[in-house]
């Protein structure tokens, strides 16, 4: 939630924060901002809503060689120019962005700063100012700005411009996200490195209550007690052209697109030479080792840890519990006594399941993390890290990292049962390899499907989603796709339970959409459709080959049938893309949300 971006350096900085700021956008676009300094002194701009009404009023011929920039998820105050940053010290001598959390701005206000008068609903301003207060009492802007960092309870990532140094940017991170990237007579911090990649592939981690002062040649980091810290660079891989929508109009489509071909990346990625899928061993021992696995994981990645269970059940025979983060720490289940814990999130950002690792790992228990970046703070602090393949997911709806979240845990539940020597007669390399293909054909069905989302889903305000079995997990992530980019008020809903009260919903014309791809529970979600039919309901029935009627509206081609949420999902994730299309919702940036959820 909320990106920040900073540069010093040699080049004009306006269009490094704006072009950084575009690409952090994905991680809230309620409002944004810059500012800069140069020989005049601090110039500030800032807009309500996207980048693109910032770039608008910025002035274009200041030019500068240092500044900071903030695209803003609304935490603490509405969005609105005041509320947006950078923020000010009372002065103007300080200018600062922030992502993350100040918990203790109400106690800081009153105890310290009960003589400034805010101009922003925010927690961030009190940082800026509670600077410029240790600096009025004659301490030295590094001084100042550590003492500052010393009263913080929370999360921050922070970069602030001292009018009175031209020299150095002052950036901070405890728990929010950020990176240092280096190059020639460079610096530049961002939430994420794919704000800055068009300028190095080269990083360096900052480590939470870290500080670093920043001048163009030289990055001085320190503990925040003073303690100098020496740490090298890493190198980013990540490909910048991934990260471009290419012809099509939304990234969201062509993350779907992309589903078949991230099928085939993670079989390449975790298969030798012999065409067996391999794990490192050290992760196997820990599954093979442990008595039950708890996975822990919000929304979407949540709805691929359901499906995940019955993999590891089905096939590595281990009991397996998820629970959503952000209940789990205060709702902890009687743990088992080797309890592994697998945090699956596209992102590796989320503040719900960090906080879940970090309870984890205090009371000592072993970690793996599934994620889409590698370098992540829930890879770097789980022991052992699992990597999705799925490339840069930048639609705020994930689709192409769910399906990448559920072949991984398929690959751990597959290895996990030959390392215990469990007979099954499932090749999985083989049977992804068929999902890849099936995916394939899926995806070259958009107009039909296009035209069931027309018949279905344009004019209503609801929708239910009901299947069995893992047909029900899938219902879940399908409901969840169509309310979040298209508004439609959608729930999923296990087949039998509609009649336990949800079905008092059904009325003339609602669109109930049923899967049907599990054979063992085909009659019973056939009898929920006709339930609904009964009552009025439009059913739109999705089902596999070998298991369709002739009445059904799509059929899926044919999966192994622990694999079908892999591909039952396509359908609904393109349902959910042209109900957005056509009710001319914002489909990769979708009202209220932020891709990168960076607070509890
Ligand atoms: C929905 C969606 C979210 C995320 C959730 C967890 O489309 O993307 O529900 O799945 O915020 O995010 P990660 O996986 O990054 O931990």
């Amino acid at each position: 939630m909320c990106g920040i971006v900073g540069y010093i350096g040699q080049q004009d900085t306006k269009e490094i924060l704006l072009n950084g700021l575009n690409k952090l956008e994905y991680r809230g676009y309620d409002s944004a901002g810059i500012a800069m300094l140069n020989e005049e002194g601090i110039s500030l701009f800032k807009a309500t809503g996207r980048i693109a009404n910032l770039r608008k009023r910025v002035d274009n011929s200041i030019s500068a060689t240092m500044g900071i920039g903030h695209t803003r998820w609304a935490t603490h105050g509405i969005p609105s120019g005041e509320n947006a940053h950078p923020h000010m010290s009372a002065s103007g001598r300080f200018v600062l962005v922030h992502n993350g959390v100040i918990e203790n701005y109400v106690e800081l206000k009153r105890e310290l700063l009960a003589d400034v008068s805010f101009v922003s609903e925010t927690d961030t301003e009190v940082i800026v100012q509670l600077v410029e207060k240790f600096a009025n009492e004659g301490m030295d802007t590094k001084t100042a700005f550590q003492r500052a960092l010393q009263q913080l309870e929370g999360s921050y990532a922070i970069a602030m411009i001292d009018r009175e140094d031209s020299e150095n940017l002052y950036v901070a991170k405890n728990k929010s996200p950020l990176l240092l990237g280096v190059g020639a007579g460079f610096h530049v911090v961002a939430s994420d490195a794919m704000a800055t990649l068009q300028l190095t592939d080269m990083y360096i981690e900052i480590h939470d209550k870290e500080m670093v002062l920043l001048s163009k040649d030289h990055a001085v980091i320190e503990k925040l007690d003073g303690t100098p810290v020496n740490r090298d660079t890493f190198q980013v891989t990540i490909d910048a052209s991934e990260m471009e929508k290419g012809t099509y109009d939304h990234f969201m489509l062509k993350e779907i697109d992309e589903q078949p071909l991230v099928m085939r990346k993670i079989i390449e990625a975790y298969e030798n030479e012999q065409n067996q899928l391999v794990l490192p061993p050290e992760i196997l021992s820990a599954t093979t080792g442990c008595d039950r696995i708890y996975i822990i994981a919000c929304g979407t990645s949540y709805h691929a840890g359901l499906v995940g269970k019955q993999l590891l059940e089905k096939l590595a025979q281990v009991s397996v519990e998820v629970h959503v983060a952000s209940e789990f720490s205060y709702n902890m289940p009687l743990l088992s006594g080797k309890p592994l814990f697998i945090f699956i999130s596209q992102s590796g950002e989320t503040a719900d399941s960090r906080s879940v690792l970090v309870k984890v790992k205090e009371m000592g228990f072993p970690a793996l993390t599934l994620t889409n970046v590698p370098g992540s703070t829930l890879s770097r602090e789980a022991d052992y890290t699992l990597n999705l393949h799925a490339g840069p997911e930048i639609a705020v709806a994930s689709t192409k990292a769910y399906t990448a979240q559920i072949a991984v845990l398929a690959i751990l539940a597959a290895t996990t049962a030959k390392a215990k020597g469990i007979q099954t007669d499932f090749d999985l390399v083989q049977e992804l390899a068929i999902v890849a293909n099936a995916m394939e054909v899926l995806t070259q069905q958009k107009e039909t499907i296009e035209e069931l989302a027309h018949a279905y889903l344009d004019t209503t305000r609801n929708a239910f989603f009901i299947g069995r079995s893992a047909d029900y997990f899938v219902c879940l992530e399908g409901a969840l796709k169509l309310k979040e980019i298209s508004y439609i008020q959608a729930e999923g809903f296990a087949g039998g339970e509609l009649k336990h009260g949800t079905i008092a919903l059904i009325e003339e014309g609602t669109p109930v959409i049923a899967l049907d791809t599990q054979a063992g529970v085909h009659g019973a979600i056939r009898g929920n459709v006709q339930e609904v039919v009964a009552r009025g309901a439009n059913a739109l029935v999705v089902s596999m080959q070998g298991l369709e009627l002739d009445e059904d509206a799509f059929v899926l081609p044919h999966v192994h049938e622990l694999l079908t949420p892999l591909i039952s999902v396509v359908p609904l994730q393109l349902l959910a893309y042209y109900a957005a299309l056509h009710s001319d919702c914002d489909v990769d940036k979708p009202r209220n949300l932020a891709k990168s959820v960076t607070v509890e």
